[in-house]
């Protein structure tokens, strides 16, 4: 159909535009123009893909012509009686004549007829449009617009699913407290590199695929795997020996089509926790039965490495039971210590694990001191029921008016808590960063 309503004709100094409905044959010219205005450099609220979505589920588009080249489109999606301009651009030589007005008053006509009475836009500031938005009469609106991009293409949701994996939610590397200098380690040799491989690329450094970190139970290897998949916004995916053994065909070959399967995720951070269990030292008489697996696992993680843009992290407490050849170079990139928390990251922890309410009430430093040897998981432990002691005492009277865990029940509750760690195995420990750890 023809529209016949005043302003769709115009006379530029030369030539004559005009505004006509949309036709099939015009998308690619459509397309064209979409692309063209993109190029200013502002990233448009809907992508192209929404726009054509928008065509095909019988939205109502015009275009401007200039005989018979296309040089601008505007294009609405109708929900109910609203109707979402979701493109208006123009070529670069045929703004400022009010081509833009123009086509939006077609628009909205066309709309009308279908039932449409309130049009909206999101624009970027600066965006092609914004000047004919404004001639029209729409008025602008204080709202905040938000957004967030999944970072998971929606054929990745049903493999994540099967393989028991998961997004993780934002800021569980700033809730990891204390611990600065692992911290710092790996935030500059992993995330650095993995959030901007262009940068990396540009120094020649090769982002890491795979690293181990080591260190005695509950110093917090599973927390920093799960804060550095947070942090670079991949969804974490934990491999578990146990479950993959249960699962019939033999454990070397679920490995196999674990890995096969996570090959197919953009993004990710794969986890082995105890993977000492799967790759302790070969070479025995007769061989272990694990040797397959620990096989099977040698060329998944060869395999692994081919591709960038995820990261396979291995927990072990016993670092020195692992196979030399398994931690060799080439095939883990770092090899990292995550030791007990020094008095810094004590304190850092046990003020994350105290009421705020009571904070400022509670010697910290004296709850730093009696927790020597203590890893965060202990602090958290002996927190916790230093909470629960006090709160039972508040309800049920023995505490005289204080609210919540005073210095004193914190203290008692440390006196409760046998520590994980011993003076053997941080000597241990310290031996074994001497020895294997690669930074
Ligand atoms: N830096 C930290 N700040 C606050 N809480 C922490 C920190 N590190 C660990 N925790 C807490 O301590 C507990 C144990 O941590 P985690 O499970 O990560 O240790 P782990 O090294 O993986 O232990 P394991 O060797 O037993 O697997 C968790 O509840 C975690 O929330
Ligand atoms: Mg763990």
């Amino acid at each position: 159909m023809m529209s016949i309503l005043p302003g769709r004709l115009g006379q530029s100094s030369m030539t004559t535009w005009r505004v006509r409905d949309f036709h099939d044959d015009d998308l690619d010219h459509v397309v064209r123009v979409w692309e063209e205005s993109r190029k200013t450099g502002v990233d448009p609220v809907y992508g192209l893909a929404e726009v054509l979505a928008a065509i095909r589920n019988d939205g109502s588009a015009v275009v401007a012509v200039v005989g018979p080249v296309v040089v601008g489109a505007t294009i609405a999606r109708i929900n109910g009686d609203r109707g979402w301009v979701v493109m208006l651009a123009l070529a670069d030589e045929w703004r400022g004549k009010g081509i833009g007005s123009a086509m939006l008053t077609d628009l909205e006509s066309r709309l009308v007829h279908r039932g449409v009475h309130r049009l909206s836009a999101l624009l970027p500031e600066g965006e092609t449009g914004v000047e004919a938005f404004r001639n029209r009469g729409y008025r602008t609106r204080d709202l905040v617009y938000f957004e967030r991009v999944v970072p998971l293409q929606p054929q990745e949701v049903g493999r994540l699913e099967s393989l028991g994996g998961h997004v993780l939610p934002d800021g569980l590397w700033d809730a990891l407290a204390g611990m600065a200098q692992e911290k710092t380690l790996i935030e500059r040799r992993l995330v650095l590199p993995l959030a901007d491989p262009d940068l990396a690329e540009e120094f020649g450094v090769r982002p890491p695929h795979a690293v181990v970190l080591f260190g005695p139970p509950g110093t917090g290897k599973t927390t920093f795997a799960k804060a550095v998949a947070s942090r670079l916004g991949w969804p974490f995916v934990e491999v578990l020996p146990s479950r993959l053994a249960a699962e019939g065909p033999g454990l070397a070959l679920a490995l196999r089509d674990t890995f096969a399967e996570i090959a197919e995720l953009e993004h990710a951070v794969v986890f082995i926790d105890e993977v000492e269990e799967i790759a302790a030292e070969r070479g025995g008489r007769p061989p272990s039965p694990t040797q397959g697996v620990t096989n099977e696992l040698l060329k998944s993680i060869s395999g692994f490495r081919e591709r960038d843009g995820r990261l396979l992290v291995c927990a072990t407490n016993f670092v020195r039971a692992l196979d030399p050849a398994f931690l060799r170079h080439g095939r883990f990139d770092y090899v990292i210590p995550i030791g007990p928390p020094d008095r810094t990251a004590r304190a850092a922890i046990w003020r994350r694990y105290v009421p705020d309410t009571v904070l400022d009430l509670v010697d910290v430093e004296a709850l730093v001191a009696a927790s020597n040897l203590f890893t965060p998981a202990d602090i958290e432990f002996a927190a916790r029921k230093a909470s629960q002691q006090a709160l039972e005492s508040s309800v049920y009277g023995t505490a005289g008016g204080v609210r919540g865990p005073t210095t004193a029940d914190y203290l008692d509750a440390v006196g409760q808590t046998r520590s994980t760690l011993t003076e053997a195995m941080v000597a241990d420990f310290t031996d074994d960063i001497e020895r294997i750890s690669r930074l």
